[in-house]
């Protein structure tokens, strides 16, 4: 009895240390280990570059695919209350389909995510002059912007609570139009507490603009499920840019308080979406109530149906709140058809068109500094 005690003890320590799994006479101990990641061939690109697919798991039924062509995360599968496992982001199975064009599904947004006005800005006194791709503005980096590259990636050594896959990209003085030689590195990791951690790095050799972002479409009640009007959205924002019919923002900064774009308390997305002005549904920019950096949290996301949870914490000073709303059909997906609200986006970034807006948060990336945000959606269940 004495020595079986000893026994239970010795592994719950070992569990506790290790932050892992540690199985003893059917009992339980510690959080889930299993981390792994495996490669398999995604195709190659029309210019002949190979792509592939990684597949992330972790001990707690979640797994996530990502390819390095655009970084995009292509599959998420997640647990709801009851156990069930189903794909909670939008995508598609193959490279090809990705190729054919898509809406920036799961995709890194860079080297500018979101727009600039008339892809023009100043810096240092020399304009640039950027790919326009959005009507007269430029969006998401350009005719070939960061989620239409191929990444190098390299996939880390399984840890006993984590798992990571790095992608690293050199972005050439003139791409796009952008100055300076951008080295940039996005570490995915996925936790034994069902994070997925995204960290952004990028140093420069000419002062430049920068906004990096993941494009995810969510639905957390499955990608096929339909629209995402059930779900319940609380955002940490008191304040937010209203945008211009080109959706650019004004420059002004509206308190959120008493209006459609209030989330500080829970509310439905689809609750009060036919009353957003002009954009169809929500697309904007809220600014963050945390400005200083630090890892603060952004959003939570219910969806009664299924109990999941998606909660959201950032180190940026914004998140583009996207509905979906120029899905028209037009996308067949992993079995499905893409609709008008069948997904939703959180950009965590910095405000659209900055490097215009001398009062927004600077977006500027100087020699000899490092850019640096974190983001991280956290899975649960209620
Ligand atoms: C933008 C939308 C755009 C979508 C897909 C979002 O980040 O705010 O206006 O349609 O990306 O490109």
């Amino acid at each position: 009895m004495k020595t079986r005690f000893l026994v239970i003890a010795a592994a719950v320590m070992i569990g506790f240390y290790a932050g892992c799994d540690t199985q003893i006479m059917g009992i339980k101990f510690g959080k889930g280990t299993n981390m792994n990641i495996s490669k398999e061939s995604f195709g190659k690109t029309p210019d002949d570059k190979l792509v592939d697919l990684y597949t992330l798991t972790n001990g707690n039924d979640m797994t996530v695919k990502i390819t390095n062509y655009g970084g995009i995360i292509t599959n998420l599968m997640v647990p709801d209350r009851d156990g069930k496992i189903d794909d909670v982001v939008l995508g598609f199975d193959t490279l090809e389909e990705y190729l054919a064009g898509h809406p920036y599904f799961g995709a890194i947004a860079g080297r500018y995510a979101n727009r600039i006005a008339k892809g023009k800005f100043t810096l240092d006194g020399v304009e640039y002059n950027l790919a326009v791709n959005n009507g007269e503005n430029h969006l998401h980096g350009g005719i070939v912007g960061f989620d239409k590259v191929v990444w190098t990636a390299v996939p880390g050594k399984a840890r006993s609570d984590r798992v990571m896959l790095t992608l690293t990209y050199l972005s050439k003085d003139g791409e796009e139009g952008y100055p300076g030689n951008l080295n940039c590195t996005v570490v995915y990791e996925l936790t034994a507490d069902n994070e997925l951690k995204i960290t952004y790095k990028a140093t420069t050799d000419k002062a430049t603009v920068l906004n990096l972002t993941n494009h995810s479409y969510f639905n957390l009640a499955g990608q096929a499920s339909g629209d995402i009007l059930g779900h319940v959205l609380t955002l940490n924002a008191n304040y937010f840019t209203p945008v211009d019919e080109g959706l650019i923002p004004t420059g002004q900064l509206d308190s959120v308080r008493g209006t459609v774009f209030d989330f500080t308390s829970p509310h439905t997305i689809g609750e009060r979406l036919n009353d957003v002005p002009m954009t169809g549904g929500y697309d904007h920019n809220f600014c963050l109530n945390s400005q200083d950096g630090s890892l603060a949290w952004c959003a939570t996301v219910y969806e009664p149906e299924t109990g999941r949870v998606l909660e959201i914490e950032t180190t940026q000073p914004g998140v583009q709140f996207y509905t979906g709303n120029f899905l028209d059909g037009s996308n067949k997906g992993k079995g499905t058809t893409y609709n008008k609200h069948n997904g939703f986006c959180l950009e965590t970034q910095h405000w659209p068109d900055s490097p215009n807006k001398p009062h927004f948060p600077s977006a500027v990336l100087e020699p000899g500094r490092t850019y640096d945000e974190v983001t991280i959606f956290k899975f649960s269940t209620k």
